[in-house]
């Protein structure tokens, strides 16, 4: 078993996780710097204003990854960084951020993967009704036509959007993320329509018009169901359940995104049960969302449980089961069966654009941090997806996070990073994770 020679071993994050920098350089406001810090609507208040600071010290984190050997490096781009008002003018110094950090990577042997939106949506568009107005998707195709103007000259990989199951679900239905509202299952509808052209514009416009060969993906979570057992039957049923979109409500559902997408129709269950509110596309609509991918990256970091067993526990529970300071799962087969039923239905190769866990990770008295659970973590994890990728091509491996950030909702409380930062100096060290991951990159995988 082995992964191939040009595995892309990587780590991510986001922009308002790590950048900081809240209005420098003319950089306009989002939906979080604005609903942030104030209200209890994060833990303890706390924002990403100033976060790991990264926007000042973006050479010294390119630094780290070169010394944990990283190949590729996952980040996103602050669409109102690129430009203050969502649409219109355009900040040149936004831009010369992300050209440095390109160029800074590049010549340090890291292949860039660039997502367009994760979840900093500018504040001037949300004052404008954001997903809601129907000119939503041509702002987001505008902004990726800026980005992709100044960088796909040297960034072959492009993510469109992250998790638009969060930034739909959280953001606007349950409420619990920025811009924190509660619209209705009608109004959801028309936003996950307008999310769906912008992602098929975006593909489109980067096909047609990246200065090389480009790879285009949107990032969706799966939570995939596991088998049961070894039967046949069993496999077919956690298939079942992991594109149900009633099993995680259809918008955290990856179906309802994916679908679309790869496949040109909504899911059947979907179409059945909400056939009079689901919005129509029209023909070359249809030809927009499903703009081919040339791969599918996902973001999966545990089974799922939500079906309750005989003995009250979740499927994916028992009691004491292993779970992570957020309270997930510890599944590693997960990244197994979720690829494997990620490619039986869109036969795509496929790209963990995140996988990783959240502990309380603290500096010991020797100076280091020994976050031993991290290792035995990513040693599970990855080990079942080189058993994957011995049946389907996966592509690459972008472990969340690369440094310890801003948590959205839970704020810094929960640390995923490979390097961790005190805040208060923000100092990085790079945790026993970081360097067991070098060791796994310098070999190929071959240690798993
Ligand atoms: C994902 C998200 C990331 C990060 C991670 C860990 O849902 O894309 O931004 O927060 O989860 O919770």
């Amino acid at each position: 078993m082995a992964f191939a020679e040009d595995f892309l071993w990587g780590a991510a994050t986001a922009s308002y996780q790590i950048e900081g920098a809240k209005e420098e350089d003319g950089k306009g406001l989002s939906v979080w710097d604005v609903a942030t810090g104030k209200d209890g609507l994060v833990k303890y208040n706390e924002t990403g204003a100033k976060a790991a600071d990264h926007y000042h010290r973006m050479k010294e984190d390119v630094a780290l990854m070169k010394e944990i050997g990283l190949k590729a490096y996952r980040f996103s781009v602050s669409w109102p960084r690129i430009l203050p008002e969502g649409s219109g003018a355009v900040n040149e110094k936004g831009i010369g951020f992300y050209s440095d950090l390109v160029d800074e990577l590049i010549s340090n042997g890291i292949e860039p993967v660039l997502t367009l939106f994760h979840w900093d949506y500018p504040y001037a568009l949300e004052t404008r009704g954001g997903w809601l107005n129907k000119d939503s998707s041509e702002w987001f195709l505008e902004y990726t036509k800026v980005v992709v103007d100044a960088l796909s000259d040297r960034v072959k990989y492009w993510i469109t959007l992250n998790e638009p199951q969060c930034s739909l679900g959280l953001g606007y239905y349950y409420g619990k993320h920025a811009p924190f509202r509660k619209y209705t299952v009608p109004e959801i509808f028309k936003m996950g329509a307008n999310m769906l052209l912008a992602h098929g514009k975006a593909a489109r416009y980067l096909h047609e018009n990246a200065k090389q060969k480009v790879f285009v993906s949107m990032a969706p979570f799966l939570i995939p169901f596991l088998p049961m057992d070894d039967s046949s039957q069993s496999i077919e049923k956690a298939y079942r359940d992991t594109f149900h979109t009633e099993e995680m409500w259809f918008i955290m559902s990856t179906a309802y995104w994916s679908d679309p997408v790869c496949l040109g129709h909504y899911p059947f269950d979907m179409e059945e049960k909400y056939r009079d509110i689901l919005p129509e596309f029209t023909n070359e609509e249809w030809k927009l969302v499903k703009e081919p991918l040339d791969f599918f990256g996902v973001n999966i970091y545990q089974s799922n449980g939500k079906k309750t067993g005989p003995d009250g526990y979740p499927v994916n529970r028992f009691q004491g089961s292993p779970h992570t300071d957020l309270g997930w799962t510890v599944s590693p087969e997960a990244l197994y069966w979720g690829t494997k039923f990620l490619y039986k239905r869109y036969n795509l190769p496929i790209m963990i654009t995140e996988n990783g866990m959240s502990e309380h990770d603290w500096i010991c008295l020797d100076g280091h941090v020994h976050d031993a659970y991290r290792i035995d973590f990513m040693q599970r994890y990855l080990t079942e997806l080189k058993r994957a990728s011995d049946e389907i091509p996966i592509l690459g491996y972008m472990h969340w996070s690369f440094i310890d950030n801003f948590e959205w909702a839970e704020g810094y409380d929960p640390r995923f990073g490979l390097v961790y930062v005190d805040y208060r100096t923000q100092e990085r060290t790079i945790k026993d994770s970081g360097y067991w991951y070098k060791s796994i990159i310098e070999t190929g995988g071959k240690m798993l």
